[in-house]
C-alpha cells in the first residue's frame, strides 16, 4: 500500500490546470450504453475510478481504446446486463449501469452498493423511480433484480430528496423510454447538465436542462446517434487546489475551470478575507491579510458542495476564530476530524454540525488515515501548513478521485512524495 509523505511550510506559488470531472464523466460514461455508434470522448480524468468503471463496462462486453484522457468506447457488443459484487462494493457509482442497462435491455442485475465511509447512502429512490416507470424490482442475494420485458414507460417521478446519480439514472432510464417523463426536484448539478446536454445531443428531447424540473421525450427502445464530447472540468478538483493556495497564503492559478460552477465556493473565500480573480477559464486565488473564520452548510447545486466541506474544514482549523460547518447531506461525513485533531486541531463534534476553533500556526504533522475521498485531501491540505512531516496512510481513497495530485502539488513547490508501507 501507498503513503504520501508531506513536509509542510513550503512556499507555493504557480498554476496548476484541472482535469476532467470524475462525477462527469461516470454518468456519460455509462450513458454510452445507450448509443447506437462508437463515442469519442476527451478530457477524462486519470484516475481509479475511471478505470474501475471501464472495467464494469468491459466485463458487460463493451470495448474500447483508452489513452489516460482520451476514450474512444463502444457499447453495440455488450451483451451482459449483471453488475457483479466484486466490482460494485470498489465503487458506488457503478449504480449508474442500472438505468441504462434496464431501459436498452428490460432486465439488469446490480449488486446493492451497501454502506460506505459517509454513511448508508440508500439507493431506495432510484428502485422506487424505476419502478414508477414500470419496472418489476425485487433484492435477491444482494442484488437488485430488475426487470422491464415490455421496455420501460414515460412517468411523473417527484424525488423526495435531490439525488446527483438517482437523477442521472432516471434522465438514461427516460432515454430510451416509451413516452414522456417528468422529473420533479431533479437535481442541477453541472455533471447532470452535461449528461442531459449529451444525450439532447443524440437525440432525445429534453426541457428544463439545469432547472429541478427536466422533461424527457423516450425513444421507445430506438438506441442513441452520439456526438463526440469533451468532459467539463472537475469544480471539486479545482476547488481543493483553491484550498491549497488559501491554507498556505499563496498566489495560485487554477486553469481549465468554469469559475460559474464554483459560485457557492469562491464567495466563501471571499468571506474569509481572500481575494478571487476571475477570468473566463481561470481562477487565481490572492492571499488574505488576516484568515476570517467561515459558516458553511453543505446543500444541493447551486448551494456549497458536501465534497468541499472537509477540505474547508482544515483551512478553518487556520482562521482567526470560530468556525461552523453544517453537513447537511450525510449523516458521517466527518471521519476527517479525529485525524485533523491528531494534528492539533480544535474542533468539536455535535450531530451534523462541527465547529472549529482556529489558530494559525498550529498544526503539527504526525501519521494520519485516509478515510474516504475529499477526508484525504482535506489531510493533505492540513500537512502542507502542519510543522514537521505528515504521513497520509490508505491513499487509496485519493487515488479514486484525484489525477496526479502529487505531480500537480510539486509543480507548485509543495514537498509530497509517494513511498510504499
Ligand atoms: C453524488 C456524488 C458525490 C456527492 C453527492 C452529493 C457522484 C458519482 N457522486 O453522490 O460525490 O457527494 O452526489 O452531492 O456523482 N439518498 C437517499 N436515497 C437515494 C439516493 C440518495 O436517501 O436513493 C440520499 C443520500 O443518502 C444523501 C442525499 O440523498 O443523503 C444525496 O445523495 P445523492 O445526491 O444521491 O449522492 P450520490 O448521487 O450518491
Amino acid at each position: 500500500m501507498d503513503f504520501l509523505k508531506v513536509n509542510g511550510k513550503k512556499n507555493l506559488n504557480g498554476s496548476i490546470k484541472i482535469s476532467g470531472a470524475k462525477n462527469a464523466a461516470l454518468p456519460l460514461l455509462t450513458s454510452t450504453i445507450l448509443a447506437k455508434n462508437s463515442v469519442n470522448i476527451s478530457n477524462l480524468p486519470n484516475v481509479v475510478d475511471i478505470r474501475t468503471l471501464l472495467k464494469l463496462l468491459g466485463m458487460l462486453g463493451a470495448s474500447y481504446n483508452h489513452d489516460n484522457t482520451n476514450i474512444s468506447i463502444d457499447t453495440i457488443s455488450l451483451d451482459k446486463t449483471t453488475a457483479t459484487y466484486d466490482i460494485v462494493k470498489t465503487m458506488r457509482a457503478s449504480i449508474l449501469v442500472l438505468g441504462p442497462l434496464l431501459s436498452r435491455f428490460g432486465h439488469c442485475e446490480v449488486s446493492l452498493p451497501g454502506g460506505c465511509a459517509i454513511g448508508q447512502r440508500p439507493v431506495d429512490l432510484h428502485l422506487k423511480a424505476l419502478e414508477q416507470m414500470g419496472a418489476t424490482i425485487v433484492i435477491k442475494s444482494g442484488y437488485i433484480v430488475a426487470n422491464a420485458p415490455d421496455g420501460l414507460r414515460g412517468a411523473t417521478i417527484v424525488f423526495d430528496k435531490v439525488t446527483v446519480t438517482g437523477t442521472e439514472n432516471i434522465v438514461m432510464a427516460a432515454a430510451l423510454a416509451k413516452g414522456t417523463t417528468t422529473i420533479i426536484n431533479a437535481a442541477k448539478e453541472p455533471e447532470v447538465v452535461q449528461l442531459c446536454e449529451v444525450i439532447r445531443d443524440a437525440g432525445v428531447k429534453i426541457e428544463g436542462i439545469g432547472t429541478n424540473t427536466l422533461t424527457i421525450e423516450g425513444t421507445c427502445g430506438e438506441l442513441l446517434d452520439f456526438k463526440d464530447f469533451e468532459i467539463i472540468p472537475d469544480r471539486i478538483e479545482a476547488g481543493t487546489y483553491l484550498c491549497v493556495g488559501a491554507i498556505t497564503n499563496s498566489i495560485l492559478k487554477i486553469e481549465n475551470v468554469i469559475p460559474t460552477h464554483l459560485d457557492a465556493v469562491l464567495n466563501k473565500f471571499e468571506e474569509m478575507g481572500y481575494m478571487i480573480l476571475k477570468e473566463p477559464t481561470t481562477i487565481t486565488i490572492c492571499p488574505a491579510n488576516k484568515i476570517s473564520p467561515v459558516n458553511i452548510v453543505t446543500t444541493e447545486y447551486p448551494g456549497f458542495p458536501t465534497d468541499m466541506q472537509a477540505q474547508f474544514m482544515a483551512l478553518a482549523t487556520m482562521a482567526n476564530g470560530v468556525s461552523v460547518i453544517d453537513e447537511k447531506l450525510f449523516e458521517n461525513r466527518f471521519m476527517h476530524v479525529s485525524e485533523l485533531v491528531r494534528m492539533g486541531a480544535d474542533i468539536k463534534l455535535n450531530g451534523t454540525v462541527a465547529t472549529i476553533t482556529g489558530t494559525p500556526k498550529k498544526l503539527l504533522g504526525t501519521d494520519v488515515m485516509a478515510t474516504d475521498l475529499r477526508a484525504s485531501s482535506a489531510l493533505v491540505i492540513a500537512a502542507l501548513v502542519a510543522d514537521e512531516e505528515t504521513r497520509i496512510h490508505r491513499i487509496y481513497h485519493l487515488d479514486r478521485g484525484y489525477d496526479r495530485l502529487e505531480e500537480k502539488l510539486t509543480s507548485i513547490g509543495a514537498d509530497i512524495v509517494r513511498e510504499k508501507e
